[in-house]
Formats: C-alpha cells, structure tokens, sequence
C-alpha cells in the first residue's frame, strides 16, 4: 500500500524521484532546487521536504531517502532574507522549524549526499539526517554568530554532542568553516568521497540499506537515535522491546530460517 503519487508530483523548491533499485526497496531522492539563493533552506522548502519524507515512511516501496543539492551548495543556511525582518515575536509564532521537528521523527534512514556549501541551517539539515556522504570539498559550517545570532535548528546540540564542547564551541563562537575531514574525525560525516562521486556513494549506501529489511532497519534507526536522549538504561530497555518486536515480524522468521538453511532471503519488509 502507500501512494506513490509525491514521486510525480512537481515541488517549487525540490526536485523528487524514485532510484529503483531492480528488486529490492526504492531509494526516494530529493534535490534542494533554488541554484539562484544557493539553496537557502525557506519555509516553503522545508515544508516540501517534510511532505516526501512523511510520504515515503507511508510507501511500502521506499527504504531509504537521500537529500541533495548541486556541486556548489548543499544548502547555505536558512533564507536570510526570509527571517531578516521578523521580531522575536513574529518568528516565535512562525513557527519556522515546525517542519524540521517533522524530519526528525521521520522512521526511514535519510543520507545527506553532500558538496558544496552546507551552512548554518544547511549544516543542521545534513545533522538531522541519519548519515552524511560528502565531497572531499565540501565545506560545512555554523556562520550563524556574524548574523548576530546562533544556530537555531539544533547545530549547538547536535554538534556538541558528536564534536564535545571545545570543538563545537570554536565552530560555533568563530562561524568558520569547517573541511569534510574535519567533520568525519569528529564522527559527524559517515564518508568523505572524490568530488565527483558524492551523489553516487550516497545513492549506492541507500541502496544497501534498501535491501535489508525494513522494519528492522527502521526499528534499528529508532534505537540508535533514542542514545541522544536518554540513560544508557533506559537506553538499553528500548533496545531490547525493539529487538522483542522484530520477532513478529515475518522477515525475523525468514532471515534466520534462511542463515539455516544456508540460503538468500527473501524479505517481506513486514
Ligand atoms: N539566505 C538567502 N540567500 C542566500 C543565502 C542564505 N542563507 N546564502 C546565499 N544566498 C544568496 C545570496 O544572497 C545571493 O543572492 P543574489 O544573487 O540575489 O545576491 C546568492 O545566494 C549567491 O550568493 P553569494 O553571491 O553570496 O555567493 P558567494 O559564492 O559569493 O558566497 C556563501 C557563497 C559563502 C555561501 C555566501 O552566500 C554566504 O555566506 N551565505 C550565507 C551563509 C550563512 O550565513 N548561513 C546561515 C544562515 S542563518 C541560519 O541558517 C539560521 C539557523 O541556524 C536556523
């Protein structure tokens, strides 16, 4: 079930296509499309990003998405000029990052296939997604301090958190640049890749991941992302309901019936 029909559909701000993979899950790929604004993040965009994601959680024939931009910017932040007016009050009720708390409860794995610039917001969307493949060149950075305020969707959390303070603090105090290596040392970027194979590294890692299983492989996202929010105890409860509820599911059955039998499965993704 699920319809398929956000594949076709055409978006202001994304381009969005289905990656077949011959036989096994899609992989859902959304292009950020404003070359004209260096694919500043605006309302509008996100809320576009947020409508394929939440649509290809519900499509039976999607495992994984992938978010792009083009060779000179991932994204260079949130739209200036969207939020350069508003007073605290006006933005507080906008509501601007109503998409973003959307994303991140997204259940399907999201790469950020990544060259160019990534700033500010841009940088806080490659964190919100679940792995990040970058351009050897690209160049990633919170410049949000010499605007006269900080990161606002989650740069200061998600950062320190892989990075710890000192790192995150230098970044975020300084507003510099920060190189793809720099990133993957501080365990934020999954792979660095030549330039010219960003997109396709991305597209090639959603597609393993397509061919596993999906309710485990969601199950497994939803595990590894409960660690940022809580004890190692409870941590590990979760854990463990999440690994009893796999042995519902018909792929369970399969999988291990299959390891057995010294043979391919073949899963049902239920
Ligand atoms: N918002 C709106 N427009 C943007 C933009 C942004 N974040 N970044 C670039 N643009 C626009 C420019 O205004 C310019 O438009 P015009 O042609 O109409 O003048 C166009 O994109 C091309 O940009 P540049 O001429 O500046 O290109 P460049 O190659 O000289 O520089 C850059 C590239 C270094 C990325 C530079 O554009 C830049 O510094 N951008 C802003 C980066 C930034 O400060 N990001 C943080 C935004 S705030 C934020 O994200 C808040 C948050 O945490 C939630």
């Amino acid at each position: 079930m699920g319809d398929r029909a956000y594949l076709s559909k055409s978006y202001k701000n994304i381009l969005v296509s289905g990656v077949s993979n011959e036989g096994i899950l899609d992989t859902v790929l959304i292009q950020i499309n404003r070359p004209d604004a260096m694919n500043a993040l605006n309302i509008e965009l996100m809320g576009e990003i947020a409508e394929v994601l939440k649509a290809a959680d519900k499509d039976d024939k999607a495992g994984c998405s992938v978010i792009t931009g083009n060779e000179k910017a991932f994204a260079a932040g949130v739209d200036i000029k969207e939020i350069a007016g508003p007073d605290s009050v006006e933005i507080y009720f906008r509501e601007m990052f109503a998409s973003w708390d959307v994303i991140r409860l997204v259940k399907k794995p999201i790469i950020a296939a990544v060259s160019g610039y990534a700033l500010g917001g841009g940088c806080e969307l490659t964190m919100l997604c679940d792995m990040i493949v970058a351009s050897e060149t690209a160049k990633f950075g919170q410049p949000e301090i010499n605007l006269g305020v900080i990161p606002g969707a989650g740069g200061t959390q998600r950062l320190t958190r892989a990075a710890g303070k000192a790192r995150a603090m230098e970044i975020v105090l300084t507003g510099r640049m920060v190189t793809s290596a720099e990133m993957h040392d501080m365990g934020l970027v999954t792979k660095v890749v030549p330039a010219n194979k960003y997109l396709e590294e991305a597209i090639s890692l959603a597609k393993s991941i397509c061919s596993k299983p999906s309710v485990a492989v969601q199950l497994a996202k939803e595990s590894i992302l409960k660690s940022f929010d809580t004890t190692i105890e409870t941590g590990i409860e979760f854990e463990r309901k999440n690994f009893y509820l796999l042995f519902s599911t018909e792929d369970k059955m399969e999988g291990m019936k299959a390891f057995i039998e010294k043979r391919k499965p073949e899963w049902k993704n239920k």
